[in-house]
């Protein structure tokens, strides 16, 4: 019945109480469970089933990230020692030779109880063992009171404490993306850093310990929405050159994994300046989208609304790299009428008193 109702701004109050008069004090959290399930759809196929608090499904890993730790643990015995309400826990199954779980939270585990039918479960905490010789899975809370924790000291369980309870044996923990790489290897961590994007955003950055990092690898960029992963493994050797007829935004993992030479080299692109994650080349790799150069001029607003003027702009796309301009606050202040639509890319080219701030501006391949 509570699945059925619209819970608008407009209808909440009137369905409110049309709950309570059937189901009494269980009617809120009917409707915030149904609640929560409609906001689930962007992170589960189906989670018309699930049980959440509005807090766990926040913390929850969306799908096809859960998917993709659990198909590179094919096989494994896997221990997920903070599987909250089991968002992990129901790819592992899939994937994994054997699975547990367990967390912390007695209402969370509830919740993973009735979400994911056989899998093994028990309350405890992560800083004391309860399994031996299997994968650890970890997932530290970043939010307390509300707040997130950038310092992964900070982590709920804090994640110097992980490494040094899970040191000795082959564990995956899941961390911010923005995770200081450089404070991981004083932390003692030497494994690969696995940065992973889903519909073109950055979504986590992920510890493999050494043993189950492929060889020589130390940090890998996944795309999900793509076919391909890129790892320092491969060649980072790429030159710096002006630009030729595409300019190619390479996907925030590859740019946050510190992976842009090397995603450069495969492609046969080369940098427009060293500072700069903007890559060129004469051919776009395929399944990119890039953008076509028409023209290239030294960046001023007043240079560039003349350009776009001529061109009979109306709509455009800015992209910005080492230059400080807001995309949104400059199209405002273009004022552009035309019919076209093109892209604005905006990057600082060259170093000290030759540096220079270039727009390009071209057409988007789609
Ligand atoms: C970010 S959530 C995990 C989310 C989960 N991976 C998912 O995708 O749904 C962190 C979890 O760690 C649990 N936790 C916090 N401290 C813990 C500890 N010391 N031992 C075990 N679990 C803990 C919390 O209860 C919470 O469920």
């Amino acid at each position: 019945m509570v699945a059925g109702y619209r819970l608008t701004d407009t209808t909440l109050v009137s369905e409110i109480a049309s709950a309570r008069s059937t189901f009494g004090d269980r009617a809120a959290i009917l409707v915030e469970t149904v609640q929560l399930r409609r906001k689930a759809v962007a992170k589960f196929a189906d989670p018309s089933g699930w049980l959440f608090t509005a807090d766990a499904l926040q913390q929850a890993t969306a799908a096809p990230v859960a998917a993709h730790r659990a198909r590179r643990l094919s096989g494994a015995v896997v221990h997920d020692a903070t599987c909250s309400i089991g968002s992990e826990l129901v790819a592992l199954r899939d994937w994994a030779g054997y699975v547990v779980g367990s967390d912390i939270d007695p209402v969370r585990l509830a919740m993973a109880r009735h979400n994911v039918a056989g899998v093994d479960l028990c309350r405890a905490d992560a800083l004391r063992p309860v399994t031996r010789d299997s994968v650890v899975v970890l997932d530290p809370a970043r939010r307390s009171a509300g707040r997130r924790r950038f310092d992964p000291r900070d982590y709920t369980p804090a994640l110097d404490a992980l490494l040094a309870v899970y040191g000795d044996r082959d564990f995956v923990v899941k961390t911010a993306p923005g995770i200081d790489f450089g404070e991981l290897g004083r932390m003692g961590f030497a494994g690969e850093i696995e940065v992973t994007s889903l519909a073109g955003s950055v979504r986590e950055a992920c510890l493999w310990s050494p043993g189950l990092a492929a060889q020589g690898v130390t940090r890998r960029a996944t795309m999900l929405d793509g076919p391909e992963d890129i790892t320092d493994a491969e060649p980072g050797d790429c030159p710096v050159a002006p630009v030729g007829r595409w300019i190619v935004d390479p996907d925030g993992a590859v740019v946050r994994a510190g992976l842009v030479r090397h995603y450069a080299a495969r492609h046969g692109l080369w940098q427009l300046d060293p500072d700069i994650a903007y890559l060129s080349g004469d051919r776009l790799p395929d399944g990119v989208r890039g953008f076509e150069v028409l023209e290239e001029l030294a960046f001023s607003e007043r240079r560039l609304r003349q350009a776009l003027s001529s061109r009979d702009v109306g709509a455009v796309e800015i992209l910005v790299r080492g230059v400080d301009v807001d995309p949104d606050t400059l199209r405002q202040r273009l004022r552009l009428r035309g019919s076209e639509h093109v892209a604005v890319v905006i990057a600082r080219i060259g170093s000290g008193p030759a540096s220079r701030a270039t727009a390009f501006i071209c057409r988007p391949s789609r």
